[in-house]
């Protein structure tokens, strides 16, 4: 790996690290849907886009735009993207990776421009944390953010539409944000977020699919009452028919092989020591690279629920948030994204991804193509997620020569 490469990669990972430090929470990354902390993201990010010759807008879906231009009209766009929204108590990679080395890339070229133009877009929502929904960003740009999704309430009752005016943004021209150009394509680089290429050794990976996901709401209602009055056979404890589904949640997933379930949220009310819990709203995500096992398992858990709440005098209400089918990436340009990590003589590994990205819903609409980095330790959605710098440079490296590549077969 050239010492050329290797600076670059090192002033990528400083600049996740900066970006890291615009967070809701002190101590730790925690970027929602048009925070306040996006704004002075998309500050910082709009100065590196420019110095690396874009041309900057933020569309009214609030994601973060650089052109790069061609030099011929009429050739296809290539977007490189990912999201610049995290999960709370995230790592500092988690899609800002791919948007900060995309830009890297970009830079790297040094005013040379190919004959295609380039969009690199940091989307402003891909985690689903603060609606309950995943994807905004990235819905927008294939004309899928809906009155439905604009409509959707913060815990605090803000809607998407209201974020997005408090942003400075206009929620009735979300539209223009959909891409209009003629047979675009979209790259996208993301740490693995997993195990494997650290367990081969690897520093990249070519991704074919990306799982399906289902995400619910189911709420629990039972009586709030006095915790030191109410004998144990005249209760209705919400929290107690949560958690004894919680274990059939784990129990179930791990009957079926490939598949995962997570229940990765429980608000408890009224959340006193001394008070029978009246009230639960808990999280389901369930994943598997296969739809059909993927409804089956969310049914089976579905009617548990109901089961348990019947037998214990509880009330439930469910709310599904997300039912994203798995998706293939599309298989010629992944052969090309293959072809250009074979000619950094590394050996290609391909893979599905558990993981959501996205890729998968820009691939709706497009030819779309992923290059996984190593994740030392596997370790994700966590502070102590990470990734090496030679990882970064061999990610750069096959960057170029897949533009490169591009450039010469362009149709
Ligand atoms: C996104 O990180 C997801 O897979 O939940
Ligand atoms: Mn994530
Ligand atoms: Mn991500």
């Amino acid at each position: 790996m050239t010492d050329h490469y290797l600076a670059a990669a090192t002033e990528i990972i400083a600049r996740c690290r900066a970006l890291a430090v615009h967070s809701e929470e002190q101590g730790y990354l925690t970027r929602t849907f048009l925070s306040e902390p996006m704004r002075s993201t998309h500050i910082t990010v709009r100065e590196w886009m420019e110095q690396a010759g874009m041309n900057v807008r933020i569309d009214h879906a609030g994601n973060i735009r650089g052109c790069y231009g061609g030099t011929e009209s009429g050739r296809r766009l290539l977007i490189i993207g990912s999201h610049l929204d995290s999960v709370p108590h995230a790592g500092i990679f988690d899609g800002a990776l791919g948007v900060v080395l995309a830009i890297g890339l970009l830079q790297i070229l040094d005013g040379r421009r190919f004959r295609f133009p380039i969009e690199v877009i940091g989307f402003s929502e891909e985690e689903g944390v603060r609606f309950g929904v995943p994807f905004i960003g990235s819905r927008a740009l294939i004309g899928e953010l809906d009155g439905a999704l604009l409509a959707r309430q913060d815990p605090q009752g803000i809607t998407v539409s209201d974020a997005i005016r408090h942003f400075g943004l206009d929620p009735s021209r979300v539209e223009e944000a959909a891409i209009s150009q003629d047979k675009p394509r979209y790259l996208e680089f993301h740490i693995e977020q997993g195990p494997v290429l650290d367990s081969l050794g690897l520093p990249l990976g070519v991704v074919e699919a990306i799982v399906g996901q289902s995400r619910l709401d189911l709420q629990f209602t039972g009586q709030a009452n006095h915790a030191g009055t109410t004998p144990m056979n005249l209760r209705h404890d919400a929290l107690a028919g949560a958690a004894e589904w919680i274990a059939v949640v784990e129990r179930e997933a791990a009957a079926v092989d490939d598949l995962v379930a997570t229940v990765g949220r429980a608000d408890v009310k009224p959340g006193a020591g001394n008070v029978i819990p009246g009230f639960v709203s808990v999280s389901l995500d369930v994943r598997h690279p296969s739809d059909t096992a993927r409804h089956d398992c969310v049914k089976r858990l579905t009617q548990k629920a109901d089961q348990i709440a019947a037998r214990r005098g509880l009330t439930i209400s469910m709310e599904s948030r997300l039912d994203q089918p798995a998706v293939k990436m599309d298989a010629g340009f992944t052969n090309q994204l293959a072809g250009a990590v074979e000619r950094c003589d590394y050996p290609v590994k391909r893979m599905n991804s558990g993981a959501g990205h996205d890729a998968m819903i820009m691939a709706r609409r497009m030819p779309s193509a992923m290059l996984f980095l190593r994740s030392p330790r596997g370790i994700s959605h966590h502070p102590d997620e990470s990734v090496l710098a030679e990882d970064v440079a061999a990610a750069l490296a096959a960057g170029l020569f897949f533009l490169e590549d591009l450039e010469r077969h362009d149709d």
